[in-house]
């Protein structure tokens, strides 16, 4: 994907691999549905969203910040508020 000015980098980590992404403003439902996509990770956001299975739940850190959130990544849009973040992925699955 080229990168233009509306390009959101961050990082996702999991199982110490780093993968770089980019991605657009809403260019998926959610942040669950963006790792889904990308990183096909087997047994990751079970309940497809609903909220309700906790297998989506990730770290959130913001080096500007310096602020680290345990949220569900059903629950988290993908906009500019991920710009530079590192997105851990610490479930065993
Ligand atoms: S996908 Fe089940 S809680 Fe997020």
């Amino acid at each position: 994907m080229p990168a233009n000015e509306n390009t959101i980098l961050f990082k996702v980590a999991y199982q110490g691999r780093i993968t770089e992404v980019h991605t657009y403003p809403n260019q998926y439902y959610s942040l669950m549905t963006l790792i889904s996509d990308q990183l096909a990770i087997p047994g990751f956001g079970l309940c497809c969203g609903m909220g309700s299975c906790g297998t989506c739940l990730v770290q959130i850190s913001n080096g500007y910040h310096h602020v680290t959130r345990n949220v569900l990544a059903c629950d988290v849009q993908v906009n500019d508020e991920l710009a530079n973040a590192l997105v851990t992925i610490s479930g065993v699955f």
